[in-house]
């Protein structure tokens, strides 16, 4: 006779065993889409080629760094589009971007390889992007920098290195110089060097290169030197952008709040999208702004838009009384923005005149004025230029701001001897502009309720499943293998996430 304690086990354990292999093909399922990217190289070799897998949402892993914290390989953009990315991993945050302008398409037509030269390639346009390079591999270091080196000779030597092509980041230790320029994701804003400062400047129309934000060295610890040299930026691990001209001594120290302190998170520096330019730590599980070159939301460049009128303490609102400002952002007069009034003979007859007192340019110490001794001598001088948008004239100083940009948002103060004098164009072209907003909208709002069906219906599926699992679990095998499979099962949900992080 058999004993007890065995022909208890031997039937349960046969029992156990479809049990066990849906449960194994469960996990492996979960963990499935993490082999790649745990086999992820650490460098990519002359012959490497890669094609965007149509499967992949977000991200397709090529490469990692030796810690792990940085990846590169193939953004996937609006579902359609490739970017080439290196992306900081526990966060899925955008480092670097190779193509940030001319993104190619995600299909099995597109190759990425690496030839000497790390080159995306579309059999449309042939070669689309190229470092053009003779490089002999690519490797990605622990500060997110990806580099070709040239192996030629027995000390290897970089050829080529991201850092010297940031897009809209820095990270800390890497150099900005006075050739580079950092750009943001719009478009619309960039942060260049000057002779002894840091500008910021907006692009509002294709002529248009307004400085909005100017940071001058303070030399405390040593002075700019005419004949040494440019300066150069470094964001500090310890919490501060340095200036420096020449050796290690900073001409300038902007201090972050973690100025001194050590931090174990990553730190970067980003212009954003509202052209605000910002320092943020990865505190583990989130990002803590550290630094904000612009505090006030009115003394952002465009905080309320086309025609905007942004009032500290109040906010937005519309230069127009007639119309109302919605979180939307279109004041009315937007339709001058698509119409050059020099080449536009018929934009020049549908231009209607907006006057507003209680308004100032918004940084206005980087504008330029001439003074005059009339607001109708500024007026004037407006009305007759095509290349001026508007004018706002300060009675008390004479100081006449000509807007030689389509108009963007101003600032609305408590003195009405400050009258702004706008172009604008309103009726038709307004109506259809509403048209499209509408439609878009509505389309929006589609788009937003087949997401929520989809999450809902995604995790209706997922709460499923798991409940079929621990259902199983739960009737048969007691602790012994809900134990094990709990751990597992959050270290396969924490991959996933890791997955789904290198993947979005
Ligand atoms: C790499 O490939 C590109 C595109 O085909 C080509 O233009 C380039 O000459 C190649 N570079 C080297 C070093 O072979
Ligand atoms: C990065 O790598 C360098 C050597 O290549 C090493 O000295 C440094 O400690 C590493 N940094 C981190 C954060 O791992
Ligand atoms: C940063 O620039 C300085 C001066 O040009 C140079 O000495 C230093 O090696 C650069 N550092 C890196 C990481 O490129
Ligand atoms: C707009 O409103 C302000 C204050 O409410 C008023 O002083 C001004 O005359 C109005 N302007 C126009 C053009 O209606
Ligand atoms: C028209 O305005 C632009 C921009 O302010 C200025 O550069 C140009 O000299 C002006 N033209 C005339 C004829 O005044
Ligand atoms: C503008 O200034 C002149 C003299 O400087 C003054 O006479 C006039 O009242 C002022 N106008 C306004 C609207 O403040």
């Amino acid at each position: 006779m058999e004993s007890p304690f065995n022909s208890v086990t031997r039937p349960r354990a046969t029992q156990l065993l479809p049990q066990l292999l849906i449960i194994i093909s469960f996990l492996i399922t979960l963990t499935w889409p993490c082999i790649e990217a745990a086999a992820a190289t650490q460098e990519l070799l002359k012959g490497f080629e890669a094609t965007p897998n149509p499967s992949v949402s977000s991200f397709q892993s090529l490469l990692e760094d030796s810690s792990g914290k940085f990846s590169f390989g193939l953004l996937r953009v609006n579902s359609t589009e490739l970017a080439l990315a290196v992306l900081h991993v526990p966060s899925n945050e955008q480092l670097w971007l190779a193509n940030p302008k001319t993104l190619a398409r995600w299909s099995d037509r597109t190759r990425v390889f690496f030839n000497g030269s790390l080159v995306i390639s579309d059999p449309r346009s042939r070669v689309f992007w190229s470092t053009g390079t003779q490089g002999d591999k690519l490797v990605l270091l622990n500060n997110s920098n990806l580099q070709i080196l040239d192996n030629s000779n027995n000390d290897p030597t970089v050829t080529w290195q991201s850092f010297d092509f940031p897009t809209n980041t820095l990270v800390e230790t890497q150099n900005f110089t006075s050739t580079m320029s950092l750009i943001s994701s719009n478009g619309l804003y960039s942060m260049r060097l000057g002779r002894d400062s840091i500008g910021l400047y907006a692009k509002f129309d294709s002529d248009s290169d307004q400085m909005y934000w100017k940071h001058k060295a303070l030399q405390a610890k040593a002075p700019v030197i005419d004949g040494n040299g440019p300066v150069h930026l470094r964001v500090e691990p310890d919490g501060w952008l340095g200036m420096y001209q020449n050796g290690t001594t900073p001409v300038d120290v902007e201090s972050f709040n973690s100025f001194q302190r050590p931090l174990d998170g990553l730190l970067i520096v980003r212009l954003e999208p509202d052209g605000n330019l910002k320092a943020y730590y990865w505190a583990g599980s989130s990002w803590v702004v550290d630094y904000q070159a612009i505090r006030e939301t009115c003394e952002l460049p465009n905080p309320c838009g086309p025609y905007g009128l942004c009032t500290s303490g109040s906010g937005c609102s519309c230069l127009d009384n007639n119309t109302e400002f919605s979180s939307s952002g279109h004041c009315a007069g937007s339709g001058l923005l698509s119409n050059d009034l020099c080449t536009d003979p018929n934009a020049q007859k549908e231009v209607k005149v907006l006057r507003k007192q209680g308004v100032e340019v918004p940084f206005k110490e980087l504008m330029s004025y001439e003074t005059m001794s009339s607001l109708e001598e500024c007026e004037d001088s407006c009305e007759k230029n095509c290349s001026c948008y508007g004018a706002v004239y300060n009675n008390a100083s004479g100081f006449c701001y000509i807007l030689d940009y389509p108009i963007q948002t101003l600032l609305g103060v408590d003195d009405d001897s400050k009258v702004g004098y706008f172009k604008m164009i309103e009726g038709a072209k307004k109506k259809k502009m509403d048209a499209g907003l509408g439609v878009g909208i509505g389309l929006l709002g589609g788009a937003i309720v087949f997401l929520i069906a989809a999450i809902g219906f995604g995790s209706y599926k997922i709460w499923r499943s798991r409940r079929g699992v621990n259902r199983i679990l739960e009737e048969e095998a007691g602790g012994v293998i809900s134990g094990p499979y709990k751990d597992l099962g959050s270290a396969s949900f924490r991959s996933i996430e890791m997955c789904s992080g290198s993947n979005r």
